[in-house]
């Protein structure tokens, strides 16, 4: 057993549904008991310490903070080599940057360096998990479970599907596409700590076929969760009505093809008509909000406030490579810049909710990671509170903590990562 004693955020409610001050503390003299991989108690260090004498300590002084580790809800992992590409909005950047490397994953063994780079670049910036779409070719999506499971990390990844509108060897078939995901469902979904997501990339690179044959196999697999795009850019959503003349809106090509359900994801949700937005909050779908590549491919401003008032479940992600960083305290600053420029900033106590529970919820983790609570898996994320001159500065300045960490959120970066436990390891 391991006892890690220090600053701790705990959460008890959303902070976006009611006063975050009712929502989110900071236990100054906290605690957190970790045992066989979990978090087996969580409480004040003094009483910890006393009940748990044979527990090792782990001391974290009052510069840090004791964090669930960070939980990135979308990503694309093979965009990793070709992050921060510069000039191109969302059409031209897929086919100039983003297609041309993955297709260089049909190489297993590059698909599996990319992998564990990534992880390894993420887990160093704080991430413990992430919803990763994978290259049509089924050994990337193998890869990355592969690299997560060997470090036992939770992970939600799946074979991105298209038969249309993308370069040779890039696309797959209606049934191909089904057959491949429906084998890597069985190889992966729930085996350990893997979650298989059913990958439509998006509609203009499916056809109604394809959409339909991945509706069905969901429909077989309900308890995967179905991750893709929805109206990123007005080009696109443009593009979507052109392809789908019989659609009501961008959702609806989703929608008639069985790919609307409670544990449907959403990425970006930028442009979405009030019939889309009804539907997505019958529904219970989730929306992941991703603010690095929406400023960074020129997307548009993510209405995190209104979403929320409708009792969407939101979700915070870096969008790798679309997103310009790997950091997800990155991601919260561009989140609380993005609420800035609608009239509608984010609280800290909101931003690291979003990264860690928020996210997590949007996944249907929420009940294992994203929060420090008993019973909940040992994920944890250490943040050094005065980890650069400028911050430290600015941190022996800050009246309390919550000034404190928005300061680490607006300028921290892989050197604000104290240290990372993974299933109750610390990672060196
Ligand atoms: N829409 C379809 N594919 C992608 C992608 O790879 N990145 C982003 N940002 N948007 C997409
Ligand atoms: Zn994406």
């Amino acid at each position: 057993m391991t006892l890690l004693t220090g600053p701790t955020l705990c959460f008890d409610a959303n902070p976006l549904a009611g006063p975050w001050q009712d929502a989110v503390r900071i236990e100054t003299d906290g605690a957190v008991l970790l045992a066989d991989s979990r978090i087996a108690a969580v409480g004040k260090a003094a009483e910890l310490r006393q009940a748990h004498p044979q527990a090792a300590e782990q001391r974290y002084d009052g510069d840090h903070l004791i964090c669930p580790g960070f939980v990135d809800a979308h990503v694309h992992y093979p965009q990793t080599g070709i992050i921060a590409s510069w000039g191109k909005r969302l059409i031209d950047w897929l086919n100039d940057y983003t297609f041309p490397e993955e297709m260089r994953l049909s190489d297993a063994d590059y698909a599996q360096e990319v992998a564990t780079r990534y992880l390894n670049l993420t887990r160093a910036h704080g991430t413990t998990t992430v919803a990763s779409y994978c290259t049509i070719h089924p050994h990337s999506v193998d890869a990355l479970f592969t690299a997560a499971a060997s470090r036992d990390q939770r992970i939600v990844a799946g074979k991105t599907c298209m038969d249309r509108n993308a370069p040779d060897g890039l696309r797959d078939t209606p049934q191909s596409g089904y057959d491949a995901s429906k084998a890597l469902i069985e190889r992966w979904h729930g085996k350990g700590r893997a979650t298989y997501a059913i990958t439509p990339r998006f509609s203009p690179t499916s056809t109604p076929e394809q959409l339909a044959a991945l509706g069905a196999l969901w429909g077989e697999h309900p308890d995967c969760l179905m991750q893709t795009h929805l109206s990123e850019q007005t080009d696109e959503v443009a593009w979507v009505r052109d392809l789908f003349p019989q659609a009501r809106d961008y959702l609806d090509t989703y929608e008639a093809h069985g790919l609307l359900g409670e544990r449907a994801v959403y990425g970006h949700a930028i442009y979405l008509e009030p019939r889309e937005v009804d539907r997505i909050a019958e529904a219970g779908a989730a929306l992941v909000h991703c603010p690095t590549s929406n400023t960074f491919i020129g997307s548009g401003l993510f209405d995190m406030a209104g979403l929320s008032a409708r009792h969407i479940p939101v979700g915070l992600a870096t969008d790798t490579g679309g997103g310009s960083s790997f950091s997800m305290l990155r991601t919260m600053a561009a989140a609380y810049e993005i609420g800035q420029l609608r009239g509608t900033p984010l609280h800290a106590a909101q931003l690291i909710w979003l990264a860690t529970a928020g996210s997590a919820n949007s996944l249907h983790l929420g009940d294992k990671v994203g929060s420090i609570s008993k019973g909940h898996e040992a994920d944890l994320t250490v943040l050094n509170l005065s980890s650069t001159p400028a911050i430290a500065q600015r941190h022996a300045q800050a009246k309390d903590h919550w000034e404190s960490l928005f300061a680490t959120i607006m300028m921290g970066d892989d050197r604000a990562i104290a240290d990372v436990w993974i299933a109750g390891a610390r990672q060196t």
